[in-house]
């Protein structure tokens, strides 16, 4: 994982009546990603955007939508996600039976297929797809909300797909999701990811704020 760290803001904490300019200046601050965090009130307990948001936002982001979908069922809305400007789109292999089959269906579409782990699914859970993938996430906290405390059992599955990635020989973002503050985000990269999404952490204080917020998260 030798490519520089990337920061991924999630739009989950940001402010949702202003989103068009939200998005545009967490990009002047330094975001490398825009983080979507799209949930359907089934597979996790929230409830938050669904592919209308990701159209209204798209003209105003010019770095690329690495959208989260933590939805169940999730194939009948990969297309329309896609459609509406997703540049990247993460699954869950808990949400649908056939994750292969939806992350051919991603790729298919043109889009960057991405697989993400629950803190309690094990690394091994991407060796039948890792061939088809272009980043994988892992989930440290349980997803659903913004604002909890970083599971620290989940460095040790960053080390091990950092290695699965290596052995890989493809080049495979490895990206990790909840929690991450100045301190988590140091320990996170030491252990191997490369992309790092931030929800508090980046939003937090207000617009005037979010460049020292990211260049905190760089290190
Ligand atoms: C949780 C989401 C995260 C969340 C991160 O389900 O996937 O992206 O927004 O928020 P923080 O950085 O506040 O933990
Ligand atoms: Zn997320």
């Amino acid at each position: 994982m030798a490519s520089p760290v990337r920061i991924a803001p999630s739009i989950l904490s940001a402010d949702f009546a202003r989103l068009g300019t939200e998005v545009e200046a967490i990009e002047a601050a330094g975001a490398d990603l825009i983080h979507v965090d799209v949930m359907d009130g089934h597979f996790v307990p929230n409830l938050t955007i669904g592919p209308m948001v990701v159209k209204a936002i798209k003209p105003h982001a010019k770095k690329p939508l690495d959208v989260h979908l933590m939805i169940s069922p999730v194939d009948p809305y990969i297309e329309a996600f896609a459609e509406a400007g997703a540049d990247g789109l993460t699954v869950h292999p808990e949400a649908g039976p056939h994750v292969h089959r939806t992350l051919q269906l991603i790729r298919s579409l043109g889009k960057r297929p991405g697989v993400v782990l629950n803190p309690g699914t094990p690394a091994d859970a991407i060796d039948y797809v890792i061939d088809l993938v272009d980043l994988v996430l892992v989930m440290s906290v349980n997803p659903g909300f913004g604002g909890q405390s970083f599971i620290t059992s989940q460095l040790r599955k960053v080390e091990e797909i950092a290695n699965k990635i290596a052995r890989s020989g493809r080049a495979i973002d490895l990206e990790i999701d909840g929690g991450i503050n100045p301190q988590t985000a140091k320990q996170a990269i030491n252990a191997g990811a490369n992309v790092l999404v931030a929800g508090t952490a980046a939003f937090s204080g207000g617009p005037s704020k979010y460049a020292a917020n990211i260049a905190a998260l760089r290190g």
